[in-house]
């Protein structure tokens, strides 16, 4: 089978996208990661791939006027590089519909708490804020909400007595590390089938 062409949106560290590339390397994921796209000329993650033979774009949002105008650049190179799965990686903007529908059921992001629970920003201080006892990730379909795509894997990590957003955030990107690059790989292994909210998995064939 053909590796699946991902992309990568991300504005910042890009400690997932590292995860995502290490994955690829050891032979954990078979994908190929054809472009990694950020929103913003300063971000790690575009010094963090400098080395690397990975395309990385820097399209600056500030450069238009309005948000269908950066999304369609986005999109346009996105297609360019024939991505087949677009993956956020810490990309800090809310795409609208007009991009969503471009690649729809064709967006992953990762969220660092137990979806439904603490969506949208300062996930890690809302749940210790909260007294959560549990907390941790959720890899997701994207839809038009604020993280309310159907979930696709999800892991827990205790909220400790003494946690603060720092260390609650250190436990919980290392559970992201692991399930970003173990739910990319059931897609590109083809056994996601999404009905209705519920994502179902398919055993691995044994031919593989
Ligand atoms: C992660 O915590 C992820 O859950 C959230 O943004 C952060 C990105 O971190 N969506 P990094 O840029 O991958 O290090």
């Amino acid at each position: 089978m053909n590796k699946t062409v991902i992309g990568v949106l991300a504005s910042g560290r890009g400690s997932n996208l590292q995860a995502i590339v290490d994955a690829i390397e050891a032979g954990r994921l078979d994908a190929k990661i054809g472009a990694v796209i950020s929103d913003n000329p300063e971000a790690n993650v575009l010094k963090r791939m400098a080395a690397s033979d990975i395309p990385t774009i820097c399209i600056d949002r500030r450069q238009f006027a309005r948000r269908q105008e950066f999304e369609a650049a986005v999109a346009e190179e996105l297609n360019i590089r024939h991505v087949e799965l677009v993956v956020l990686a810490g990309f800090m903007r809310i795409l609208s519909s007009y991009f969503i529908d471009r690649f729809a059921g064709k967006i992953m992001n990762i969220h660092p708490a137990l979806l439904p629970a603490f969506p949208g920003e300062d996930a890690q201080q809302q749940a210790v804020d909260y007294g959560a006892k549990v907390s941790g990730c959720t890899v997701h379909f994207v839809d038009e909400g604020m993280d309310t795509g159907p979930i696709i894997l999800q892991e827990a990590v205790p909220v400790l007595e003494d946690d603060t957003a720092e260390t609650l955030s250190e436990r919980i990107l290392h559970a992201e590390h692991i399930l970003y690059p173990r739910a990319l790989a059931l897609y590109c292994d083809g056994r996601l089938k999404v009905e209705g909210r519920r994502v179902q998995i398919s055993e691995a064939s044994s031919d593989k």
